[in-house]
């Protein structure tokens, strides 16, 4: 497989709230310096009364990252994106896909696809107050509103406020009955749906996001070649990769964070990047980076190791890091406030000395 010249595409990795915070990103920014990150999910209830600073701020390492925000008044939402914008966000993406009580409650998330006016209305809101990109993530339906003219209708009117972009999860949400781990899992994958929205809206830019975790899976997104699946078990021809309507762009979600070096081989295979950092620099960087957020910010170690514990997912010596990182012998010491960075060295010379064995 050749990498994709031309214009990069966007291969992103996904908002997931309590696993793509800062550190987490930082991390992953180390592993694949070209692809899209996005924020945890924020809600403008937060960032207009809560610490924003806590939300908002990042490395600048980070970019090309968005920050994804919650909310369904046109008026907070342009105040909070304008809060993005002079954080210095690239982007700002409206989470209309959450299909969680909590958000439920809030009347936004996914219950807001069944209310394409009022999106309409935020997006135009949020695009006045703000020059970077407003785009939108939803899933291909909610509850029985599964159909392509509820798709089309919902993606329609928002594209007419000025949205170019959206993220579109390939399975709908059951908005009642199933947990948010669920509805990430049982409602059945449609690429096809997805698809049909691509070939109408072919001035939009369509990036496909659920299930997405190889390689060939993501050159099958960009209809690349003809072969390959993004996940074998998948019945629908399409799905295997038989696509004839290249999407924009993939987004990455669960497999970016169990298993991050992942991200190492999109760079090698997507974008040609021949300069990617082995798993023990990454370790190496991390570990300073640690140091530097303990000393100066006063960052619990643990805030940083939880999200590097796939690194060696799938290599030898990948459990005797895992344990070394989350149980013990170090437990105690990483899971305290205070923890020494070298903890996160320890560890690695743990794995070493297991691959050796
Ligand atoms: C732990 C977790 C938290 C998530 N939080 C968010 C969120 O804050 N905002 C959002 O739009 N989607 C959220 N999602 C959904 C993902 O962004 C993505 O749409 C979903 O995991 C499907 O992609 P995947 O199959 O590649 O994982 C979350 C997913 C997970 C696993």
């Amino acid at each position: 497989m050749k990498p994709v010249t031309g214009q990069k595409p966007h291969i992103s990795v996904a908002p997931m709230m309590d696993w793509t915070d800062r550190h987490c990103r930082y991390f992953l920014r180390l592993i694949a310096p070209h692809v899209r990150l996005y924020t945890e999910m924020v809600t403008t209830g937060a960032l207009i009364h809560g610490d924003k600073d806590r939300f908002l701020r990042f490395h600048d390492a980070e970019h090309p990252i968005a920050l994804q925000l919650g909310g369904s008044d046109p008026k907070d939402l342009a105040t909070c994106a304008k809060m993005g914008e002079d954080y210095g966000y690239d982007e700002i993406n409206l989470n209309c896909g959450c299909p969680s009580d909590r958000v439920q409650s809030g009347a936004f998330g996914a219950c807001l696809m069944k209310e394409p006016d009022q999106v309409a209305a935020c997006v135009e809101s949020m695009a006045e107050a703000v020059q970077i990109p407003v785009t939108v993530k939803c899933r291909i339906g909610i509850d029985d509103h599964d159909s392509f003219e509820f798709l089309d209708n919902f993606v329609g009117k928002i594209a007419e406020k000025g949205c170019k972009t959206f993220v579109i999860h390939a399975r709908k949400a059951w908005l009642k009955g199933l947990s948010p781990k669920e509805n990430r899992e049982v409602p059945e994958l449609n690429y096809n749906r997805v698809e049909e929205i691509k070939a109408k809206h072919s001035d939009l830019n369509i990036i496909l996001n659920g299930g997405v975790k190889t390689i060939e899976g993501i050159f099958s997104v960009l209809s690349l070649r003809k072969q390959g699946s993004c996940e074998t078990s998948m019945k629908d021809p399409r799905l295997r990769g038989e696509s004839i309507t290249p999407f924009d762009g993939a987004m990455i979600g669960r497999e970016a964070y169990q298993n991050p070096y992942f991200l190492a081989e999109v760079e090698k295979e997507i974008f040609g990047n021949k300069q990617t950092l082995s798993r023990e620099d990454i370790v190496l960087a991390m570990a300073s980076y640690a140091e530097q957020q303990i000393e100066h910010h006063d960052v619990p170690l643990k805030s940083i190791t939880r999200h590097m514990i796939g690194l060696f997912h799938g290599q030898k010596g990948g459990r005797a890091w895992r344990r070394a990182l989350s149980t013990l012998p170090h437990e105690a010491e990483a899971y305290e406030s205070g923890a020494k960075a070298d903890i996160i060295l320890q560890a690695l010379e743990e794995r070493q000395s297991r691959k050796a064995a």
